[in-house]
């Protein structure tokens, strides 16, 4: 049986695609609120496939629980935050789990943690605990890969790493994954594995900053930099990426922050990426400023920022850039802009507007901070509004970019 702890955008489908590739499986979550729900058979969050993964996991095999099992495999997928000030890894998550499983499982037991870290904090955080409590069990790391939108899909096809302590554990751990994985699963060490992800990121990071330093570049000097991109991407080995108003989510916008802590003075590209990433929302926030000059449009409450997520189709808010340049927004003691977002369907922020129609009828001014496919199929409706299109997805006469 194996005990799935953290059922959040990770763990979850995680459990459910082991379910229903037979595995005994139980997910704990400490939210009973969300335990319930499972229970009930409704799903936690918006995702393609994963209702009907819900349906086929509760055919087999699968339980949700408040409670940790006592068993001989884990997969532990809480979160991993970064201390704002440190920059480091705030290990409180893992911690807090490793010790309530150490508190029943068998000796011997296999504890997969799947929650990104920073190289090297299952040395330092982690091994300590075990060892204070003296249970034989064996740790590794296999980090995810999957992306909110495509998790189904992702979870089946990617390929996936598995960090142990010797080769037996480790083929051990790729054959649990490869009950439902039909990508390739490498073996490595924990600490290799630990770094691999985190390197992925920031590899992420560094190309999306690359894009928005470009972006600035050509608007200082009057260029258009889709079409320089479009050009330069004709090139047999140049691929840069789109620009955008921001990083967020948790992952691009997280993980690079723990090699930057960790390595300071040694991690330099990673830094800036960081730093240029996240000027991006205040950059939206001059060109807002700047069209409203060009356009003698004074009224703040008239603006709409279109999107709330960190990304398209998903609903997923997680530092996402449109919180980001509203909290942008209270640092210079100015509100007002109204928010929109088809995929969040509860109030979030003050400023949010949950029915369209009514958002479009209160607004001139419309800032695409996300090209969800709700917008594409909506043109018809902003066709008269001046446009911020930080996106690049609609054209016209009075349509910005970034
Ligand atoms: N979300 C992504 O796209 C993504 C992709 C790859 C990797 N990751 C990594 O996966 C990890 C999990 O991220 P997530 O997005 O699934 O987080 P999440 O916040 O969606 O879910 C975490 C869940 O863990 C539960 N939890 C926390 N501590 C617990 C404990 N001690 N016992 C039981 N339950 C506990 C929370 O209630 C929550 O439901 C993070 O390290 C993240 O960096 C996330």
């Amino acid at each position: 049986m194996i005990n799935v702890i953290g059922l959040g955008y990770i763990g979850l489908p995680t459990a459910l695609i082991l379910a229903a590739h037979g595995n005994r499986v139980v997910g704990t979550d400490y939210s009973k609120s969300l335990v319930e729900q499972l229970n009930r058979g409704v799903i936690t969050f918006e995702e393609e496939g994963l209702e009907y993964l819900l349906e086929s996991a509760m055919k087999y095999d699968i339980v949700f629980t408040t409670e940790y099992q006592a068993t001989d495999i884990y997969i532990i997928a809480v979160p991993t935050p970064y201390d704002k000030n440190s920059k480091k890894i705030d290990p409180s998550f893992i911690i807090n789990a490793i010790q309530s499983v150490l508190q029943v499982c068998h000796e011997g037991a296999v504890v997969v943690i799947e929650s990104t870290v920073s190289p090297g904090t299952i040395e330092k955080h982690i091994r300590p605990l075990t060892m204070h409590d003296g249970k034989d069990i064996h740790l590794c790391h296999a980090p995810e890969r999957i992306i909110p939108g495509n998790m189904v899909y992702e979870l089946q096809h990617n390929s996936r790493t598995v960090g142990a302590d010797n080769c037996c554990i480790g083929e051990q751990v790729k054959n649990m994954y490869a009950s439902f994985c039909k990508g390739e699963i490498v073996v490595t060490d924990i600490r290799t594995a630990e770094m691999t992800k985190v390197v992925e990121n920031a590899f992420r990071d560094i190309n999306i900053a690359y894009a928005n330093e470009l972006v600035k570049i050509c608007r200082s000097d009057g260029l258009n930099v889709y079409e320089i991109i479009r050009i330069a991407n004709m090139h047999p080995r140049v691929n840069i990426l789109a620009p955008g108003p921001g990083v967020g989510g948790h992952c691009i916008s997280v993980d690079p922050w723990f090699l930057v802590g960790d390595y300071p003075g040694l991690a330099n590209i990673i830094l800036a990426a960081r730093n240029i990433n996240d000027s991006m929302p205040e950059y939206v926030l001059d060109r807002i400023h700047s069209i409203m000059k060009e356009r003698s449009f004074m009224d703040v409450s008239r603006i709409g920022l279109y999107g709330l997520t960190y990304k398209e189709d998903v609903d997923d808010v997680r530092e996402s850039p449109t919180l980001q340049l509203l909290e942008s927004m209270e640092r210079h003691l100015s509100n007002g802009l109204k928010v929109y977002d088809p995929c969040v369907k509860k109030l979030i922020v003050k400023e949010q507007i949950l029915d369209f129609n009514e958002f479009i009828s209160e607004i001139d001014f419309l800032v695409i901070m996300i090209a969800h496919t709700h917008i594409k199929e909506n043109f018809s409706k902003i066709k008269d509004k001046v446009i911020l299109d930080t996106r690049y997805i609609v054209s016209g006469e009075s349509v910005y970019y970034l």
